[in-house]
């Protein structure tokens, strides 16, 4: 979810001004995919490069956040989606981790589809806690190292049980993929959108879909 910031300055409002579309967007968006039968959808939320920023904005961000979570845990436990987070919450604040974990226990039985927030997220820590994670394992005698293999290490990562992407998306132009599950994208189809993130419509996503669905995956294969 990229561009709120873009959104917000063609208009000449306060940066917050974009994010908080940006939030009633992905409600949306949350929805519209949920209807259309789309059984996982992770977002990229907040980066752990996004700490960064200025304090005033991650501060307004983090107020969102803990607004997102109260009213979205309702709507997506109605619709019978299972609400997931992966990153650092050490990194996050305490209240807003207790918030996360009752989410997660109170929607743990829900099985029509999976929303997964990536929140404090980065790719290269995730796979750094995993190789940590594997060598405590194997250091302590309790796996050995030819066990180490792509299904195992997976199983360390933070998306531990969810399935690789099948499409990813970015919006606002940029066309990076700035430290975003980066093991599990390995044969993911890449779309890159001009759309600033608040601008982005359930109509664009079926688009986006529908190209998915006539692109021919060939894993490697001929
Ligand atoms: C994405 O929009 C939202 C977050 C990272 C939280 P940006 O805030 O990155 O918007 P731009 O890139 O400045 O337009
Ligand atoms: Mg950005």
């Amino acid at each position: 979810m990229d561009g709120n910031g873009r959104w917000a300055k063609k208009r000449n409002l306060p940066r917050s001004a974009g994010h908080k579309k940006g939030a009633e967007t992905l409600q949306e968006i949350v929805k519209g995919a949920s209807e259309m039968g789309i059984k996982y959808m992770t977002v990229y939320a907040f980066s752990t490069e996004n700490w960064k920023r200025d304090e005033e904005e991650v501060n307004y961000l983090m107020d969102l956040l803990r607004q997102y979570l109260k009213n979205e845990l309702k709507e997506i436990n109605k619709q019978g989606g299972k609400i997931l987070f992966i990153g650092e919450r050490n990194m996050l604040a305490n209240d807003i981790v207790t918030q996360m974990e009752n989410i997660e226990k109170q929607t743990a039985g829900n099985d029509k589809f999976t929303f997964i927030v990536a929140l404090s997220y980065g790719s290269r820590a995730e796979i750094i806690s995993g190789v940590k994670k594997i060598s405590s394992l194997v250091a302590n005698g309790d796996m050995s190292i030819s066990d180490i293999d792509e299904k195992s290490f997976s199983s360390a990562l933070y998306t531990y049980g969810i399935p690789d992407p099948d499409l990813v998306i970015r919006t606002s132009g940029e066309q990076r993929i700035s430290n975003y599950l980066l093991w599990q994208i390995a044969y993911s189809e890449l779309f890159f959108t001009k759309t600033l993130w608040p601008d982005f419509t359930v109509a664009e996503l079926k688009e986006i879909v529908d190209d998915f669905n006539s692109r021919e995956r060939r894993y490697g294969k001929v």
